[in-house]
């Protein structure tokens, strides 16, 4: 497993995406070297202000030339405020790179995601060891799909839908997703999204006998093992996801 490291990461840039999505690039090098598709970091906003614990992202690209890697979230709390209003050149303290990343080994790789789920997926496509996946992806309304202009360049068919129908199929990933894999012979469907549809997405490949990855989502308080706050059931034994996972077999988490 790639060593982990604590740094303090200069701020390149953020971008706004929509009325509440960002995106931040943050010079790293110790941790883009070793990072791989669907580790996460766990960053400190700010040393001055509350909250002081750590807030995890998964880690949505990473150039290892640069040295940059850049995270994708959304503005929900205090924690993310305050990120929001970090500018270029300041300084935030990273731990990583965290938990277990992908199996890189299918040769015909679907990627399935929804919202900030498609952060850590956009790694998995930048990291598909020379292989264009196909993409599903689902949002509520044409706003969120910004991840297609991510997507499309590095991937091989984008299907897209939105509950509202503003883009592609109207629906959810389900309303494509047991077509999608009847016709076409996916060996591995690789999902990460809010939690009924990675179960519904998981069920499907069970059902299809297609194998499955997810990578679950929990909240985390220390991102390294020690507090129990991420953990769930597996199959026989608790597991945490911040050091088990947060990647996981299908058939490896029971309950989630
Ligand atoms: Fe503390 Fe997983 S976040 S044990």
């Amino acid at each position: 497993m790639a060593k982990k490291v604590v740094v303090e990461g200069k701020v390149i840039g953020q971008h706004v995406l929509n009325i509440t999505t960002k995106q931040i690039d943050v010079k790293a090098p110790e941790i883009a070297q070793s990072a791989v598709p669907g580790q996460f970091v766990n960053v400190q906003v700010s040393k001055r202000n509350s909250p002081l614990l750590r807030r995890p992202f998964g880690i949505a690209s990473v150039n290892k030339e640069t040295g940059i890697i850049t995270m994708i979230y959304r503005i929900l709390g205090d924690g993310t405020k305050i990120l929001r209003d970090v500018c270029s050149g300041d300084e935030i303290s990273i731990v990583g790179p965290l938990g277990k990343g992908f199996d890189l080994k299918a040769k015909k790789p679907l990627i399935v995601g929804g919202g900030l789920g498609l952060a850590p997926l956009l790694s998995l496509a930048e990291g598909m060891e020379g292989k264009k996946a196909d993409v599903l992806m689902g949002g509520r309304c044409e706003d969120d799909m910004f991840w297609t202009d991510y997507f499309a360049p590095i991937s091989n068919n984008v299907y897209v839908t939105t509950d509202d129908g503003s883009m592609g199929i109207k629906g959810t990933v389900m309303a494509v997703l047991p077509k999608l894999l009847a016709a076409n012979k996916y060996d591995c469907v690789y999902v990460c999204g809010p939690e009924p549809m990675m179960k519904a997405v998981a069920a499907e490949c069970m059902k299809q006998k297609i194998k499955c990855q997810v990578s679950l989502e929990k909240y985390m308080a220390c991102g390294l093992g020690a507090c129990l706050s991420c953990s769930c059931e597996g199959i026989g034994e608790r597991i945490k996801v911040c050091t088990d996972g947060p990647v996981f077999w299908a058939e490896e988490v029971g309950e989630w």
